[in-house]
Formats: C-alpha cells, structure tokens, sequence
C-alpha cells in the first residue's frame, strides 16, 4: 500500500466513525424522549390466544394480557406502546432495554428471574398435554409420552418439561399456534403447552380433532417482565394491586374466561429451583451439532437444483415457445416470492393440499427443508446456466455445426464446457447463498445450526455470545465454499493455467518500469 492508498483508507474509515456516531447520538435523542413521554414499549408474542393475538381487523392486539396491560397503563397514567417479537427474543429485547417491559404468558421461572425482574403474578396457569383424538386412549398422561413425537414453542416451560420426558422426540416452533398446527395434521403425537391456551385453541374450534388429556403437568403463575432493576416495576405493582383490589381485574378476566379468577400470591412459588449454568464451552458441542446438519443441506440441494435447473434452462431456450413460457411462470415465481413463503407452503400448505383430494402423503422436516431449497434455488440456477450459454457467440454453433457435429455434440463439447466456467462465479454466489438460507429452515422446526443458537439463548439468555459464535460457524463454512469454488475457477481456466508464466513474467516487468 503507498501513502495515497492509506490516506484514502483514513478518509473513508473518519467518515464511517462520524456516521456511527451520528446514528447513536439519534439513536440516544430519540430513546430518551420516549422515557420523558412516559410510554413503555410493551414486547409481546401476539399468537398465543386468548392471551395475546392479533385484533380482529388487523390493527394493534387484542387478548387478556394486552386488556389487563392497558388498563394497567390507565391506572398508572402510562402510554402503552405494544411490539410484537417472537416469545424467545422477549428476554433479550429486555436486556438490551429494546423494550421496558413484555407480557406474552411467561411464567415467573427460578431462571427467569436472574436475567429480568418480574411485577407480581396475575395469572395462574399449567402445563398440558394435547393429543389428536383417535389417540386419546393410548396417551394419558406424562408416562405415556416416552419415545414419542412431541411438539413445543421455543423457550417455553412446555419445551423445558417436554425435554425431561424420556425417549422423546421434540420438534420445537416459534410458537405454539404452529406446534398445535403439527399435531393436527398429523405430524406428532402430542404437544405440551399452557393448559388455558390449548383449551382455547380447541373450542374456538379451529382445531376441532384435538383433545386435552389428563391433569395439568404443573402450576405456574404468569409476571410481566422487565429489564433488571427497572423502576417500573414498581410501578406496575402498584397499579396490579389495584385492579384486584377494585374488581377490574374480574372483569377482564370473565371478559375471557369462565368463572372466577384464581387467589393469585404475591410471589410465584417456583422461585425455589435452580437456574442453569452457562459457559461459554458448553454452547460449542450443540452448536457443532446443528452445524452438522447445516452442512449436509446445500450439497444434497444444490444437487437437486442444478438437475432442475439444467433441464429449465434446456427448456427455455428451446424452440417450443409453450415450455418457455412454462419456464419463466417457474423461474418468476420461486424467484419473485420469499424462500420463507415457500418453505411455509411445502412443510405446512401442501401436506392439507395433498390429504384434501386422498392422498396420505406428509414431509418429514428433512425432505421439505430439501425441497424447498431445491425447488427455490433451480429458478436461479435455470437463469444462470441460460445466461452461460447464451453468452456463448452464435458462431461458435454454425461453426460446430457446419464441422457436422450435432446439438448434443455441440453442448457437450463446444458450448458446455465454456459457458461452464463463466457460469463459476455466479454458481458459486448460489451456493453461498444457500448456505446462508439454511437458516430459514429453522422455521419448520429443523435443529440446523440457527435453530441450535436460538435454543440456547430461550434457555440460556446469552443472545449475543451465541449468535456470535453462530454467525461465525456460518462465515466458516461460507469461506470453505468461496475458496472451494474460486479453486475450481483456477483449475478451469485453460488460458490462466497457460500463460500463468507469461503473464508473471509481465507483471514484474511492469512493476519494475513503474518503480
Ligand atoms: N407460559 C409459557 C412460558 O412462559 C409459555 C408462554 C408463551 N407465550 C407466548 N406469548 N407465546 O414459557
């Protein structure tokens, strides 16, 4: 580098400190005018009726807790902001005091409660187990669901007491309206989840093939959480205290339930158990084991997809227009809507599809996870192997064509080989790609290496060490591929291998002239 080189860099890397700073002193201003405001920004998950979920006409929430939140920004003279986030980033998002405070259903835990402060319980609830309903005589409790498919919602007390069951197979959802979804189609035997919110789902009557067995498997009370030390805490007490003091916490609650509210104590019992340990060693050996799983995607995927793609791009550039036409409906379609859109439609749309005119036929995660980043990534690929080949000059065809070689010969010998090697760069691009959507597949309960990471922060709440360590595994395995495919460039290029020594030889000459 010469001293022009390292000027230009010092200019750039001033600019790029500026703009960092620019953004936190906005970012300091616009927080702290939200605290003078008094509005406290609310996390919730919003599928978990009757607690949370989206209001009817779409706009804002609607359920018990957000009524009983509203009412308690009414006692307390608080603005309520509400945001929706995932059940397992509700804990993170405190900690960074992204939010002031979250009611999603979360149960006061001995764990919990190291990492956030909660007000006082306002909810008594329990864990049980929900079977189709032509199982109901073979699974009746606890005991019955060892060596059996359970689903959960990540980060629950569902998934934690599921986990203990042995034998079992857990897959785990972002919430527990999909874990309930898979076992109505079918997919597992059972699911561990909030007794009240089952129970809900079931009458509410979308899931009218699910029944309730047993007892409940535990008794928990629900707190609103908020960050460690928040002066909001406080607060939220004292406005809870009267509401039960005043009946306008019945109200809300007969608003959703029948009967009469649970005497709720002022400190959860289970704050006697135990949290935990977290090390930084011990989030190594599940993360290598999702990274396992990442790493056998793309290959299998990649092989399915440039067979696809192939035969696309065959079809496109062929004189038959209708499979042109077909073509381009595929390629813009998987091009033009989201990989996740497409992994939801395979995994959980087409199994009902298929089932609604008699055909009995389910994904297992593995297949739909392939097939949808297969499916996704031949609408690429068919772009750039027809890209390859047609960038290869018309002349070449007449030529091969007047040496009496035909189409095959001709693709096989002349046009593959060096639309081939321009099509590198961009196939390389793909596979890196696909290593990165891997982690979409998450979504279906897959336990690739993101999925692995999430698990971890539900249980653990060390979000930034264990996405950390996730993002790196990735850029490992996305290097590998890079120097992997820009070898292959090498080695392929005839013209590079030839004259490496020439060109050297140029190079250095030109140096010395300039030096
Ligand atoms: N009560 C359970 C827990 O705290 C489940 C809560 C899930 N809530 C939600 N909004 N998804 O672990």
């Amino acid at each position: 580098m010469n001293e022009k080189n390292i000027k230009f860099w010092l200019k750039r890397l001033g600019l790029g400190l500026v703009g960092i700073l620019l953004i936190t002193a906005i970012n300091y201003y616009s927080t702290s005018s939200v605290k003078a405001q008094e509005v406290l920004r609310v996390g919730t998950e919003p599928a978990f009726p009757p607690f949370e979920m989206q209001a009817p006409d779409g706009k804002g929430f609607t359920g018990f807790d957000i009524d009983l939140f509203k009412a308690i920004g009414e006692e307390a003279g608080l603005e309520i902001q509400f945001q929706s986030m995932p059940f397992d980033g509700l804990i993170p998002a405190l900690q960074s005091q992204n939010i002031d405070a979250a009611i999603s259903g979360m149960t006061i835990t001995a764990e919990r409660v190291q990492t956030v402060d909660f007000a006082r319980p306002y909810f008594q609830s329990g864990l049980a187990i929900a079977v189709r309903k032509e199982s109901k005589n073979d699974i009746r409790g606890f005991d019955d669901l060892e060596n059996k498919k359970v689903a959960v919602a990540i980060g629950t007390t569902g998934a934690q007491e599921a986990a203990k069951i042995p034998g079992v197979e857990l897959s785990t959802f972002d919430n527990s309206a999909l874990a309930l979804q898979e076992l109505s189609n079918g997919k597992v035997d059972a699911v561990v989840n909030d007794a009240p919110v089952t129970l809900y789902a079931i009458k509410v009557g979308n899931l009218n093939n699910i029944e309730v067995v047993g007892e409940l498997l535990t008794e928990e009370y629900y707190g609103i959480a908020f960050p460690k030390g928040s002066p909001n805490v406080e607060i939220v007490n004292d406005a809870l205290d009267e509401l039960l003091k005043t009946d306008k916490y019945r109200a809300i609650y007969q608003k959703w339930f029948a009967g009469e509210p649970a005497k709720l104590p002022l400190v959860a019992p289970a704050l006697q158990g135990e949290a935990a340990a977290f090390s930084i060693a011990s989030m190594f050996p599940p993360l290598l084991n999702g990274a396992l799983i990442t790493i056998m995607l793309p290959p299998i995927s990649i092989f399915f997809a440039t067979s696809g793609g192939t035969l696309l791009a065959t079809a496109s550039i062929s004189d038959f227009k209708p499979l042109g036409w077909l073509t381009r409906i595929y390629v813009d379609f998987f091009r033009g809507t989201p990989l996740l859109v497409q992994i939801f439609m395979i995994y959980f749309g087409l199994p009902s599809l298929l089932q609604g005119i008699g055909l009995d036929i389910s994904f297992n995660r593995f297949s739909a996870a392939v097939t949808a980043l297969s499916l996704n990534s031949a609408a690429y690929l068919a772009e750039i192997i027809r890209g390859g080949i047609q960038s290869i000059d018309q002349g070449q065809w007449e030529a091969s064509q007047s040496m009496g070689m035909g189409w095959i010969q001709t693709m096989r010998h002349v046009i593959f080989p060096q639309a081939f090697r321009r099509m590198l760069p961009p196939l390389g691009n793909e596979f890196i790609t696909m290593i990165k959507d891997t982690s979409l597949v998450a979504i279906i309960g897959f336990e690739e290496l993101f999925r692995q990471g999430q698990l971890m922060v539900a249980t653990t709440y060390r979000a930034f060490e264990i996405y950390a360590a996730v993002a790196l595994i990735y850029l490992f395995l996305t290097f590998i591929a890079s120097r992997i495919f820009s070898w292959l460039e090498k080695r392929l290029n005839p013209v590079r291998r030839a004259s490496k020594k020439s060109s050297d030889r140029i190079a250095s000459t030109q140096e010395q002239v300039a030096g």
